[in-house]
């Protein structure tokens, strides 16, 4: 028996009780068309720079072992201590939804065994990933990253490569105030240098400082370097740059870099205080931001990771790379382009509409046999008078409509009448798919 059910705000009252609306986790959002067509447009130009430089997908799962982001990502940072899914299955076994995709990438690189079929590979990949973090606009806990991984060189020119191919991204998807903030952090040799140059300092400081950056000092000072917080920020902007402890060799490779990026990206400035919050970097790291996102304006962000491949188990294998961050692009995009989506939301070429129910099963064949021949068509479904099927079919902008009575289907042909121009003809179902796509190619023509 069908239940009555009414709904009051959030509730509903369903047979003899109130039952909650299941609403979307916190920090989660729908992507609802128009909309959808936005990502589906970014996630094209995403995809076609990065197939046009080389990159070919990988496509990981959604949750790996914990162990994998703890002995990447690094035990003191922010995202392995406060906002990783972690769970433990029925089975016993510790997983965690992936807050980032470079780990997973690398594992299944090493898994595959593709450093044995030849080391040098370039991957892109997308998709969702989640990080438990307080939601604000542009931060939330389900979010979509776009990303590619150049693995097996210390070419630096790779490092430029990669770089250039964020920006371009972001510019082709028209980004507004588009920034490269860029830094380079040295390598194994030149770290324990800097950490020597600023220890007093910071131990003097301690004290100054927050309470997550009092616990982490000890073991990772470059965690302190990455802490958002004002208060530690003003102190670290008085350390030395990093820079100044680069060895030969890191230096070089960073003058390399800049040289490179000078010549193609017309805004980047050298952010000597910039770590990133990932412990695997080493070499150069950077971050791209727009301006309109304000707090949240890091739309995508990369470097250099030449020892985690070995961390996580394999060879030495150096790697570089980036991802975007595909929700802050759209919503950079929304507050400038916000007619954009609608547009590129795909349209129906033809609607049957039909003057009585009684040739819903004649459109309904006709439907079929459109779409088998690849042109987009539509009808009714809810049983609607003539005149409201034709106000449907005029506000989903199609450009056809195909109007079917009693006579057109005791004759097998129906009226078609192109919206634009207003004209109408009679053509038979035989002939119907080939006069539409020859109407739509002189159209296009
Ligand atoms: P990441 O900087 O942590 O780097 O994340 C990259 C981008 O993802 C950020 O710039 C931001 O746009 C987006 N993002 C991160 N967290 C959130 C969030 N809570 N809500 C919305 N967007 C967010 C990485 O993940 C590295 N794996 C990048 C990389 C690839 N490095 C080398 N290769």
């Amino acid at each position: 028996m069908r239940q009555s059910i009414m709904t009051y705000g959030f509730f509903s009252f369903i047979g003899s009780g109130f039952v909650k609306e299941i609403r979307a986790i916190k920090g989660t959002s729908d992507i609802l068309p128009p909309q959808s067509y936005l990502w589906q447009y970014v996630e094209r130009v995403c995809r076609s720079l990065c197939e046009n430089a080389g990159y070919l997908e990988i496509r990981t799962p959604i949750f790996e072992e914990t162990a994998l982001f703890e002995r990447s990502i690094g035990e003191t940072t922010e995202v392995v201590q406060k906002q990783m899914y972690t769970f433990t299955t029925p089975g016993g076994e510790q997983i965690t939804l992936r807050p980032e995709m470079t780990a997973p990438t690398m594992r299944a690189y090493l898994e595959n065994s593709l450093h044995k079929k030849g080391a040098f590979r370039k991957f892109y990949y997308s998709g969702p990933s989640f990080r438990y973090e307080r939601p604000q606009a542009g931060r939330s806990r389900q979010f979509h990253q776009f990303g590619a991984e150049a693995i097996g060189s210390k070419d630096p020119l790779l490092d430029a490569e990669t770089i250039i191919l964020a920006w371009n991204i972001a510019e082709q998807c028209r980004v507004p105030g588009l920034s490269l903030h860029l830094n380079s952090i040295g390598c194994a040799e030149c770290r324990p240098k800097y950490r020597e140059s600023i220890t007093a300092e910071v131990e003097r400081c301690l004290p100054l400082l927050c309470e997550d950056c009092q616990r982490r000092a000890n073991r990772n000072l470059f965690r302190v370097l990455d802490c958002k917080k004002e208060t530690c920020r003003t102190i670290t902007a008085k350390l030395p740059p990093i820079e100044t402890s680069l060895c030969l060799p890191c230096k070089d490779h960073f003058e390399k870099v800049k040289e490179i990026i000078s010549r193609h990206i017309n805004n980047w400035k050298p952010d000597p205080h910039l770590v990133r919050g990932l412990d695997y970097y080493t070499n150069t790291v950077y971050e791209l931001t727009a301006k309109p996102l304000g707090a949240q304006d890091s739309i995508g962000g990369g470097g250099r990771y030449d020892y985690l491949i070995h961390d996580l188990g394999g060879p030495e294998i150096p790697a570089v790379g980036f991802a975007l961050g595909l929700d802050r692009i759209i919503l950079a995009l929304s507050k400038t382009e916000a007619q954009c989506a609608a547009t590129l939301q795909p349209r129906i070429t033809v609607f049957l509409a039909t003057v009585s129910q009684n040739e819903r099963d004649f459109a309904c064949n006709l439907l079929i046999r459109l779409r088998t021949s690849g042109i987009a068509a539509d009808m009714d479904f809810e049983a609607k008078s003539l005149k409201a099927q034709l106000r449907q079919a005029d506000k989903s902008k199609v450009d056809y409509v195909a109007v079917i009575g009693q006579e057109e289907v005791q004759n097998s042909f129906v009226k078609l009448k192109d919206l634009a121009s207003g004209t109408e003809e009679r053509i038979s179902v035989d002939a119907l798919t080939a006069r539409i796509s020859q109407l739509m190619a002189d159209k296009r023509a």
